[in-house]
């Protein structure tokens, strides 16, 4: 196997003072039950949102800047430890007004403004399971996710609020909105008080869920646990490499597990100053943003990498970015060019890590002192047994096509799939969890990522299952059927692509391309409305039938390699095609 070595020199200043000094000494001596000391009270309670902010207010840190806030316009806001403690109290309070108990799922649909981190923070001392909404979501995802987990409350902003009219009265357990940014609202955090009893959760308490995809049905939802901040915090320290001086800035939208893990919990449990921009993309604007708050720490995706590729090195160079010390990435394969082309722009590498909605924290990634390969994914953290494993879980030799699989104990690790018990021990097989994931591991112990072992879809790194958007496209008249696969994307690393059967007299009505590429449209558009922003085909073709198995399950596979110019492969449970 050939690939390019990036060496790392232990001597030089990124990685001398580095928590992880010795990857090898570290990985061996390496103990969970260690780790929780230094976050976990001796009483055996565990609160996630006390050990991020509270537990620093009886420190030096309590005037330390937590969150940092810009949106599109500029507008700037900051909030200090005891700010984000005193406030998420005042929200803690005002959710038992309105009922709110432990266990209670209370779900935010809010874009990246104070109160989603707030309001995550106050759900989370009172004992409720907090749920995040992407703001993307239109109204089928948000009904699917709300009814599914019963949610009692939704937060959310009066921008956003008209997506939920529609479907309130159907949602039977939901029994209150709260519109954050309405007058009535200000009020209510003016008058509440400031004091509040943390909920003595225990370490193995849900603590909050979210929904992701898989091949099949709907979304399900991955829930968490409180002692999952113990990885996230380990994790930030030992991968992402924050110091108390950082001034730390991660991309993802709390919507996703990286904006939970490491925009909230593991980053604030270490006492970190984050940067939260809630604008659009735009890769001067973000430039911008890391000259301008002095940004030490950068975690972003591939695509977004990708983008910022496309506009050169020049840009990059006319600011003054030399406050940016380490650079990490997540989400979906980081290609070698893009490492290649950081260390022209930024005068650094930037590190692949991997991880998944299940796995809660980072599992395997490239350490600030370890050499990178350039293409690996890196080794895995210290307290996690990651190895390659066949169908049934036995272990395959070093160099082989495997699943990745993990050691289950790791305190970031699912703890259920909500009301779908068969459906979370399916992860396990022989005693390994499961990731979906394809891949090799070399005979020194670097992970080497090859694709989806299944029909999930990754686009500019976010999961969307084949399934929501074929059930969104058969929603409309014109659609009888919809057959849904990711195709590979030189910037997205994949865009949706929509095969599509339509309706006889639709069909007839397509006089010439012109109509054809109409109805595309409004199909595109149709989806982007009922189900998501970001979940729409960008690529649709109309066919005359489905491969599908002789049990009327759609071959997504056959429509890939069609699509690829691939062989077909087996197809002996093909029905006649
Ligand atoms: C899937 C999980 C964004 C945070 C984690 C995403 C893919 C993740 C990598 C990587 C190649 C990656 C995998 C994984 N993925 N990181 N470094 N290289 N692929 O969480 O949305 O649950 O997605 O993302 O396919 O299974 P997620």
């Amino acid at each position: 196997m050939k690939y390019e070595v990036l060496k790392k020199d232990k001597t030089d200043e990124e990685t001398s003072g580095h928590a992880l000094h010795d990857y090898d000494k570290m990985y061996a001596s390496f103990s969970w039950k260690a780790s929780e000391k230094e976050f976990v009270s001796d009483d055996g309670c565990l609160n996630a949102a006390y050990v991020a902010i509270d537990r620093h207010v009886g420190t030096w840190r309590r005037n330390k800047l937590a969150l940092i806030f810009e949106d599109e316009a500029g507008f700037i806001e900051k909030f200090t430890f005891e700010d984000l403690s005193l406030l998420s109290n005042k929200v803690g309070n005002i959710l038992k007004d309105f009922g709110a108990e432990r266990g209670d799922r209370v779900f935010l649909f809010l874009p990246r403004t104070p109160y989603l981190y707030i309001s995550f923070l106050a759900i989370l001392k009172i004992g409720g399971v907090a749920g995040a909404l992407f703001s993307a979501f239109q109204e089928q995802a948000l009904f699917d996710r709300l009814e599914d987990s019963s949610t009692s409350i939704v937060i959310t902003t009066s921008q956003l609020l008209p997506r939920l009219s529609g479907i309130r009265k159907k949602l039977k357990n939901l029994k209150h909105i709260i519109t954050v940014d309405t007058d009535d609202f200000k009020t209510s955090v003016a008058n509440a008080s400031a004091d509040l009893r943390i909920a003595g959760t225990r370490p193995d308490d849900h603590a909050f869920m979210l929904y992701t995809s898989g091949t099949t049905g709907k979304p399900k939802g991955v829930v968490h646990v409180h002692k999952a901040i113990v990885h996230q915090a380990m994790s930030a320290r030992l991968v992402l490499d924050l110091k108390e001086d950082d001034t730390y800035w991660c991309t993802a939208d709390p919507g996703w597990i990286t904006g939970i893990s490491y925009e909230i919990l593991g980053n604030l449990a270490l006492g970190i100053t984050t940067l939260v921009f809630s604008g659009r993309f735009d890769p001067k604007r973000w430039y911008t943003l890391l000259a301008a708050h002095k940004v030490t720490v950068w975690y972003t995706a591939p695509t977004a990498i990708r983008m910022l590729m496309a506009q050169g090195v020049s840009l990059p160079k006319s600011f003054d970015l030399s406050n940016l010390r380490h650079l990490c990435s997540v989400g979906e394969p980081l290609n070698p060019e893009a490492i290649r082309w950081s260390i022209k722009a930024f005068g650094r590498p930037f590190h692949d890590t991997w991880f998944q909605t299940e796995t809660g924290a980072i599992m395997i990634a490239n350490f600030a002192t370890l050499d990178i390969r350039v293409g690996s994914m890196g080794k895995p953290m210290p307290g996690v047994v990651a190895a390659i494993v066949d169908d049934s879980g036995r272990q395959v030799p070093n160099g082989t096509e495997g699943n990745i699989a993990l050691r289950p104990g790791w305190p970031a690790m699912m703890q259920a799939i909500w009301k779908r018990l068969g459906k979370y021990h399916s992860y396990f097989i022989n005693g390994w969890y499961m990731s979906g994931d394809h891949g090799t591991k070399d005979g020194d112990g670097y992970f080497w990522f090859i694709g989806r072992a299944d029909d999930v879809i990754k686009t500019s790194g976010e999961r969307v299952g084949p399934f929501e958007v074929e059930s969104a496209l058969v929603e409309h008249p014109a659609v009888v059927e919809a057959g849904v696969i990711g195709k590979p994307d030189e910037l997205r690393g994949e865009i949706i692509k929509a095969f599509v059967v339509l309706d006889k007299d639709q069909r007839s009505k397509i006089k010439n391309q012109k109509d054809g590429e109409r109805l595309k449209e409004e199909l595109m558009e149709y989806v982007k409305k009922h189900l998501a922003g970001h979940a729409y085909p960008r690529e649709i073709e109309f066919i005359d039938s489905l491969p599908k198995t002789r049990s009327g399950k759609i071959m997504r596979r056959i429509l890939k390699a069609k699509e690829l110019g691939l062989p077909v492969g087996d197809t002996s449970t093909l029905e006649e095609y």
